[in-house]
């Protein structure tokens, strides 16, 4: 069987901060039904290529292509119209409405509801029915009626998810979900993760220091080093490189072999 077609893809995406180039002509294509984990070093320049790639950051130079066009230019609010879905802390919450008031009214944006499509109840019905969707797919019933900012720490997570969710991307972006959760709650994040995995329309990319998490979920991982692309592989191929044992077994890498 072919593979699908490229759903992103970035060509020789280069960004310089002064002398320092973070991202360095990074050449990458990523498919529907695939979740490729980004690994790399503290400061290797992953969450700057997902910059670049959600719009916080414009590149020095090279392309940003998703599903065909160029989104290079396009500012992070228009890729986020476009599909590129960016699970960001929560700074387009209202904090005093309740969790599902919450994600009711991104599920109304993503729909582009105006006051009008409520004079039909169907719609209404369709609406309350999608929010309880995420809801119960982010495990947020029980805080469901709680104010945003009442949340602890780990049901905030989940609720950026549930957001996420909202905006129905088809690329979802996932820069350390699980940081700074306790071990009984970075499960829940994951198996979020794999179950939007499930919806084989999806390209999932996800930036992950815990080697279990990335054993458990990868289908593809690349390594970026420098800012550069230095492998891309199937995960037991790129796990047993000796720049990826000297990154995460603290091996060195003339060791490692
Ligand atoms: N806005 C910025 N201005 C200047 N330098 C920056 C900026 N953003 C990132 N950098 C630098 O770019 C490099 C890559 O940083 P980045 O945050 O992308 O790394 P990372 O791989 O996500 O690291 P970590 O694993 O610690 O999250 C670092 O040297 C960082 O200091
Ligand atoms: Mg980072």
């Amino acid at each position: 069987m072919n593979p699908p077609p490229v759903s992103l893809e970035t060509r020789d995406l280069t960004i310089s901060f002064g002398g320092h180039v973070a991202v360095n002509s990074v050449s990458c294509a990523f498919r529907p039904g695939e979740l490729t984990v980004i690994v790399g070093p503290n400061g290797a320049g992953k969450t700057t290529y997902f910059n670049l790639m959600s719009g916080q950051l414009t590149p020095t130079s090279g392309e940003i292509i998703k599903s065909g066009h160029d989104i290079t230019r396009l500012s992070p609010s228009a890729r986020a119209r476009a599909g590129m879905g960016r699970a960001f802390q929560l700074t387009n919450l209202f904090p005093k409405l309740t969790v599902l008031e919450n994600i009711r009214l991104a599920v109304q944006a993503q729909k582009g509801m105006g006051p009008r499509f409520f004079r039909a109840a169907s719609s209404f019905k369709d609406l309350e029915q999608r929010a309880e969707e995420h809801l119960t797919a982010a495990r947020l019933q029980s805080v469901a009626h709680l104010p945003a900012s009442a949340l602890p720490h780990g049901d905030q997570r989940k609720l950026e998810v549930a957001l996420l969710l909202a905006m129905e991307p088809d690329i979802f972006m996932f820069d350390e979900p699980t940081a700074g959760m306790s071990v009984d709650e970075a499960p829940a994040i994951l198996d979020l993760v794999a179950e939007i995995k499930k919806d084989t329309s999806k390209t999932i990319l996800l930036v992950e220091h815990k080697m279990d998490v990335v054993r458990a979920l990868a289908d593809r991982i690349i390594v970026l080093h420098n800012g550069q692309l230095v492998a891309d592989d199937a995960p037991e191929t790129v796990m047993s490189l000796p720049i990826v044992r000297e990154i995460y077994l603290g091996v060195p890498a003339e060791n490692a072999a």
